[in-house]
């Protein structure tokens, strides 16, 4: 089904008329996506507690995978033996790899950004310091061989106040991309996503997006928000980007996943998402409903018969009770794989409603009612 001249093709199906809302397909060399699209992450190569046919079976069309980790364990030259992850994991479906750098600013706050790269401590035995650079984050991601790659930028908080650390943060960002895309080896088979940065400053969006629009890519990425920020301030900038950035290929928020952001963000115009959170918080025993999340480990849940929500039809949800959820909570790799299911379950069935909702013509009335469910002493 996709061109072999073109690795995405990205055709809008309809669009809601009050808002930004669009329904999208899009064709990647491992199969087509409907957007808007949530990816879950697999950090690893593995979505914890699920197998990949599983996940097929349940019509996931993307999921995420990392370049550090990847990059790490296995490592490149067994990627290589493999002839790249989708073989080596299992999954014929489309892939994105993120780039490597946010995850190891965020995660190990050890990280010291140059204009060579991000150098950190190594996760593996030895803890040798270790530099990412765009070169080297592409090199990794071109064996892995995913479907969409991420240039690797340089994220600062959206919540520190120097301006003039986030202004370079844009132009290294953009210079970055160049890198990036000067050694990308498979353009024919692999989309290279630039990422607009610039945290909540407007002008600095602007500048970031003028930059990134002119190097012919096929899809563009909102980064550096879901920090910390109010959420006023999140959607201002997300509504500015999705103004700003093309409206015939698709946007990406990254690291964005919950139920009320993805309603806004989509009523915004993004078509992509991705988030740890939903599958994370099923290991800890959460189970997501459009009324807000439950946590199985809760006495109130011991003698409840009923399954985790009626109207899921999720595996989950047809074969066991939260009683029987409570019981196994604490049994780690029985209870992650009921409690990941429903909750990738979820995430999909709040994807395919928004689909329909602005198919139907009936998105606002949707969001009217998601909102008001959430936020019931609101009204
Ligand atoms: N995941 C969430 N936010 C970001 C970001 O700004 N950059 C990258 N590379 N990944 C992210
Ligand atoms: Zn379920």
């Amino acid at each position: 089904m996709s061109d072999p001249k073109k690795p995405l093709i990205f055709e809008l199906v309809g669009k809601c008329t009050t808002t930004k809302a669009r329904v999208g397909k899009m064709i990647l060399p491992h199969g087509p996506v409907d957007t808007p699209v949530f990816m879950p992450v697999g950090t690893q190569g593995t979505l914890k507690g699920m197998l990949p046919e599983q996940l097929k079976s349940m019509g996931l069309q993307i999921m995420l995978a990392n370049t550090y980790h990847l990059g790490t364990r296995p490592g490149i030259d067994v990627l290589r033996k493999a002839g790249g992850l989708h073989k080596f994991m299992n999954w014929d479906n489309n892939l994105l790899t993120d780039s490597g750098g946010f995850q190891m600013v965020s995660l190990l706050k050890l990280a010291e950004i140059t204009e060579e790269g991000v150098k950190f401590q190594s996760l593996n035995e030895q803890k040798n310091e270790v530099m990412l650079t765009p070169e080297h984050s592409i090199e990794i991601q071109n064996t892995i061989g995913a479907d969409i790659i991420m240039q690797l930028d340089d994220v600062v908080k959206t919540t520190i106040p120097d301006k003039a650390r986030i202004e370079e943060s844009v132009h290294r960002t953009t210079r970055w991309l160049d890198r990036c895309i000067k050694v990308h080896k498979n353009p024919q088979t692999q989309n290279i996503f630039p990422i607009v940065q610039g945290t909540l400053y407007e002008d600095l969006r602007r500048k970031s997006i003028a930059d990134h629009v002119q190097r012919g890519v096929n899809g563009f990425a909102i980064g550096g928000l879901s920090g910390g920020e109010s959420k006023d301030d999140f959607w201002k900038i997300v509504h500015l980007c999705t103004d700003l950035l093309p409206n015939n290929k698709p946007i990406y928020l990254m690291g964005v996943g919950f139920a009320e952001d993805l309603v806004v963000c989509c009523a915004l115009g993004v078509d992509m998402f991705d988030c740890v959170f939903p599958t994370r918080t099923a290991r800890f025993g959460c189970a997501l409903l459009m009324t807000g999340q439950i946590n199985l480990k809760k006495n109130t849940y011991a003698n409840d018969m009923n399954p985790i929500d009626k109207d899921c039809s999720c595996n989950t949800c047809k074969k066991y009770t939260r009683a029987y959820l409570h019981g196994i909570v604490t049994d780690l790799p029985v209870a992650c794989h009921l409690l990941t299911e429903h909750n990738v379950a979820f995430q999909l069935r709040l994807m395919r409603t928004i689909r329909e909702n602005i198919l139907n013509g009936t998105f606002v009335e949707f969001v009217q009612n998601f909102m008001s469910k959430i936020y019931p002493d609101k009204n």
